[in-house]
């Protein structure tokens, strides 16, 4: 289950109702997969073959279909980051600068842990929404973001997109943006 950290103010929102509640009002999609129905050799693997790609997604095919149909969603696959990815602290240093899309982020975790970083509402101001294996999220087009790792650095993501261009990131220079 996600759980919030309110950047300014360090407050953390727990719980799914909560959690919900408060990602629903700053326009965050945000849904849960039961992660459990992966195989248990893939449960805790963030090196994979492309046979082993398909079937994560194969494990959430119907998962993926039933999200793309309700939003427009043509293509997706599978992301793996961990220290074994060569250049990952390159790649980090990429993503964590704060950008926005054309099409919104959505992005549903299938192992290991991440954070998305996103500009909240003026009163709210960045927020943090840790994400563990199960949860789904999307972050809207043109809303300041960014994504990095957890102290784990370990990651599985099915990823999904309406045009693959789409996801090109366009840089967002904001003065009010504390990075710790
Ligand atoms: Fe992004």
């Amino acid at each position: 289950m996600a759980e919030i950290v309110i950047r300014n103010t360090q407050e953390r929102i727990k719980g799914e109702e909560n959690v919900l509640a408060f990602l629903d009002k700053q326009g965050v999609l945000y849904e849960h997969w039961d992660a459990g129905k992966l195989d248990a050799s893939l449960q805790e693997k963030f090196v994979l073959s492309d046979e082993e790609k398909q079937q994560i997604l194969n494990t959430f095919d119907s998962e993926i279909r039933d999200l793309a149909g309700r939003r427009g969603y043509k293509t997706w696959d599978i992301i793996a980051l961990s220290d074994a990815t060569p250049n990952l602290e390159e790649l980090l240093k990429k993503f964590e600068s704060v950008h926005t899309h054309t099409e919104d982020e959505v992005r549903a975790i299938t192992a290991g842990r991440g954070i998305f970083v996103i500009k909240g509402d003026e009163e709210t101001g960045y927020f943090n929404v840790e994400l563990e294996a199960g949860d789904v999220i999307s972050v809207p087009e043109t809303i300041p973001h960014f994504f990095t790792l957890m102290d784990n650095r370990q990651i599985v993501a099915v990823r999904l997109f309406i045009e693959t261009e789409g996801w090109i990131a366009h840089p967002y220079e904001d003065p009010t943006f504390q990075k710790a």
